[in-house]
């Protein structure tokens, strides 16, 4: 499958972004738990040069558990400060606060040395569409946030939430874009929903997520749809098939309607309905 990407305003978005760093302490970056590599864009490495680093692992509800804990190590190796989220239920929100001190450690210092106390970290949110930085904030920040006024240098129409005494937010999230070097990649990406299905074909989408699903997590697809049975050798439009007809998704003539049939389970997919499933493995222990 060839996935074409060309996400627009990219220049655009990207120099504004880099504005907006400049006014900054803390860049909190979100991933998607179940692609937290391919959900990041690397440029963010150097629009955030200087600055301390926190990821956000979200929707960590529907990818699965030790593999969260494995990225918890593999971020926090690099030198990122990690929390595992889920900003749809504030799982995970308590630990932000205590992080961005320790993450801030070293500016808080710094003040406190030329004698500034008591002005609040910085931090901006950044990430990919749909990665949940509108959740996120929302959540985090809650109904009791008051927005501050408008600051000389930032960019018009953005305000600052103040959180508390101690931190403050820009409200308007960092928009990065996925970057995919591999069609691996990018059909990861397409299976969490972040690329237009509408530039996609879903039928051969469904094909390769359960190709992948058989691989890794073989009882995923015959325990939702009972009936089911993903015999040794099955081809994935078999199986296909097969969900097509236990979902009585049926075209005239009792052919299987295998079109409605990949967007069931690409939906049940990507609301978790399959169990949490993670796409892709750190680095070290994938080799
Ligand atoms: P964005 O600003 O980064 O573009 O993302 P946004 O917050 O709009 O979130 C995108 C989708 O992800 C939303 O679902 C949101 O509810 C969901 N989401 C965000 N965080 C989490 C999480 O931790 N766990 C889960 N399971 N989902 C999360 P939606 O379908 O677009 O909207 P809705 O149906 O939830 O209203």
């Amino acid at each position: 499958m060839n996935i074409q990407w060309y996400p627009g305003h990219m220049t655009k978005a990207k120099r504004a972004m880099k504005e907006d760093i400049k006014l900054i302490d803390l860049v909190i970056e979100l991933v998607d738990a179940r692609v937290p590599l391919g959900s990041r864009n690397p440029d963010i490495d150097e629009l955030a040069a200087g600055k301390a680093r926190m990821v956000l692992l979200n929707k960590s509800d529907l990818a699965d558990e030790s593999a969260n804990e494995e990225w918890v190590r593999y971020f926090s190796g690099l030198g990122c400060h990690v929390v595992k989220v889920n900003c749809k239920t504030g799982s995970g929100l308590k630990q932000i606060n205590p992080t961005v001190q320790e993450a801030c450690k070293e500016k808080i210092e710094r003040d406190r040395r030329r004698g500034i106390l008591n002005r609040p970290v910085r931090a901006m949110v950044v990430g990919i569409p749909n990665v949940g930085k509108s959740t996120f904030i929302n959540a985090f920040a809650g109904k009791a946030c008051a927005k501050t006024g408008n600051k000389p240098g930032v960019t018009k129409g953005n305000q600052w939430i103040r959180l508390s005494k101690t931190l403050e937010l820009l409200d308007t999230p960092g928009i990065l874009w996925p970057k995919f070097e591999d069609q691996k990649a990018g059909l990861n990406l397409a299976f969490i929903g972040s690329i237009n299905d509408e530039i996609l074909d879903r039928e051969e989408l469904a094909l390769e997520l359960i190709r992948f699903l058989e691989e890794r997590y073989p009882q995923s697809i015959e325990k939702r749809y009972p009936g089911v049975e993903g015999n040794d050798g099955d081809s994935p439009s078999a199986i296909l098939e097969q969900i097509a007809r236990v979902r009585a998704c049926l075209l005239k003539g009792g052919v299987s309607d295998n079109s409605k049939a990949a967007s069931i389970l690409l939906d049940d997919f990507r609301s978790g309905r399959l169990g949490r499933i993670t796409l892709e493995l750190p680095p070290v222990s994938a080799q």
